[in-house]
């Protein structure tokens, strides 16, 4: 019975050429994402160079992405053009970074319109295969051309022994056609440095180390860009753990990135990323050493807040573990299972609290009034549900004043209106846009200004009576003089010669 006769059990219903073809452009890539899933196909196919081109040419430019991989056959590359050319389900080779047998044609899809590939195996020729949507939209078959686009770029293959180009135009979502030239290339160039920042970070395990991938991007190479900043001594790497699925082990590696006054601007610059010190916290998920998250919680049900961003930690998964970790075809997502979200979520519990300590180490605020030790200005009251802010009456400095004064009225209603005018809204926004840029307690002023404070409380806390050990203890546990321990002792020394 030949394939085409009708059978009295099923149906075969071949997809429709025009329309899937277009629907298999809305996977949700954008620019960055699909060309590192070019990428990843050249890194699996042993590549060492890969040269990212993007050339200007108005409606006519062109992407193109060459690897001096092993190439393929004309079989292999009439076999790596069709649509899931490869069984999701197979196992594949431990340094494998494919999955699906899509990426190739969803990835470009989802920017252009044209995808012609050359590719030749060590010593062959070259093979040459091309989708062009337009064409299988007007015949409304499955008809993979024999002959792609006749761009300049695509010859470059033929300076190579073994590799592949994979070139890419009719870039309609790519280039905004609408607006004028001259826009419309800012535009390409703008994307295109957002693309090489993306690729200096998803790939940077292989382009660091010792035998490193070069990517070169329009004739320069990629530095890569390491979230953890590991080449800063004071990065603190807390315990690595192995956790297991399955048999199969994954590591776990929790950094602390070092407080923004340990590093240069420039570091903190470069360390703030593509997406801000802010989103970059959280974890990072690397699947044969490609980054696939690039900081998050992974659902875990932390927030991402501004006092845990120095929290970065990082995750290896091997390729067999995709199942469990729901990898998706553009490789950006993945969710940890469920057996290992208790461990993931003890490990972000302590690499959070640590990171909230070394940030706050210079701007403590009013976080941590539940000690009993310590001695804060400020209290935080919740009273019916509202929170508010009161100043603490038995402050030392304030008890002092109370009792130094002999109408304690004015005083009374200076305080209760200090805590009733604080500029909530503005600390808060000036605290989550630029906290680094918030003055700790006397940074930057005038060593005096700090010593005539401290010396107004030392009195204080002598008119209680107390002992000059004592005083510097309490003063040790107060702030802001915690921060500031040497000039404590120099001060209660001096009270101890004053006193003898
Ligand atoms: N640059 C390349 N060099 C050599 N072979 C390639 C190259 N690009 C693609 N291939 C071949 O084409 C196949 C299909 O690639 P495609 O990206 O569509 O799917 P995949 O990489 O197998 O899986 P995924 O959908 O997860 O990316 C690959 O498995 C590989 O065999
Ligand atoms: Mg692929």
């Amino acid at each position: 019975m030949s394939a085409n006769e009708p059978n009295s059990e099923y149906d075969i219903v071949e997809p429709k050429a025009d329309s899937l073809i277009h629907s298999i452009r809305s996977f949700g890539y954008d620019l960055s994402t699909a060309l590192a899933d070019l990428i990843d196909n050249s890194i699996t196919a042993r590549a060492k160079n890969i040269w990212v081109n993007f050339q200007w040419d108005g409606a006519a430019s062109w992407i193109s992405i060459l690897d001096d991989g092993i190439g393929m056959t004309q079989e292999e590359l009439v076999k790596a053009m069709t649509l899931g050319s490869k069984n999701p389900l197979l196992p594949r080779p431990a340094n494998d970074l494919g999955r699906f047998g899509l990426g190739l044609k969803t990835a470009t899809f989802s920017q252009c319109k044209r995808l012609t590939v050359g590719t030749k195996v060590k010593d062959g020729k070259i093979a040459v295969r091309c989708w062009d949507l337009d064409y299988v939209s007007d015949c409304g078959q499955w008809r993979l051309l024999k002959k792609g686009s006749d761009s300049l770029g695509f010859n470059s293959i033929g300076d190579l022994n073994q590799g592949t180009i994979v070139l890419w135009d009719k870039l309609d979502r790519v280039i905004d056609e609408e607006i004028s030239d001259n826009r419309a290339h800012d535009h390409f160039l703008e994307r295109a440095a957002r693309v090489k920042k993306h690729l200096a970070m998803v790939f940077h395990r292989f382009l660091e180390g010792p035998n490193p991938l070069k990517i070169w991007f329009n004739g320069r190479p990629v530095t890569p860009w390491n979230p953890f900043l590991i080449n800063q001594q004071a990065t603190e790497l807390l315990t690595v753990e192995p956790l297991f699925i399955n048999g199969k082990r994954i590591e776990v590696r929790p950094y602390i990135l070092p407080h923004h006054s340990k590093i240069s601007q420039e570091d903190h610059i470069i360390g703030a990323g593509t997406k801000g010190w802010n989103d970059h916290q959280g974890f990072y998920v690397y699947r044969n050493k490609r980054m696939l998250v690039a900081g998050d919680w992974l659902g875990l049900g932390f927030p991402k807040e501004e006092h845990f961003k120095l929290a970065r930690i990082q995750i290896d998964i091997p390729n067999s573990l995709d199942q469990e970790w729901l990898i998706d075809v553009k490789k950006s997502k993945a969710r940890p299972p469920q057996n290992i979200r208790q461990d993931l979520k003890r490990i972000a519990k302590l690499t959070r609290d640590r990171a909230s300590n070394i940030y706050r180490h210079r701007g403590k605020v009013v976080s941590r009034i539940s000690s009993t030790e310590f001695v804060y200005l400020w209290q935080q009251s919740v009273k019916h549900g509202k929170i508010s802010y009161k100043i603490n009456r038995e402050h030392p400095l304030i008890r002092e004043c109370v009792s130094t004064q002999n109408d304690t009225k004015a005083l009374d209603s200076l305080l209760k209106m200090l805590e009733e005018t604080i500029p909530i809204p503005m600390i808060l926004l000036n605290y989550s846009e630029q906290s680094d840029n918030i003055k700790g307690p006397f940074e930057d002023e005038p060593p005096k200004e700090l010593i005539a404070v401290l010396e107004d409380s030392i009195k204080a806390l002598s008119n209680q009576g107390l002992a000059t050990l004592e005083i510097k203890k309490r003063l040790l546990a107060m702030e802001p003089f915690d921060l500031y321990k040497e000039q404590v002792v120099a001060c209660c020394e001096k009270l101890e010669e004053g006193r003898k």
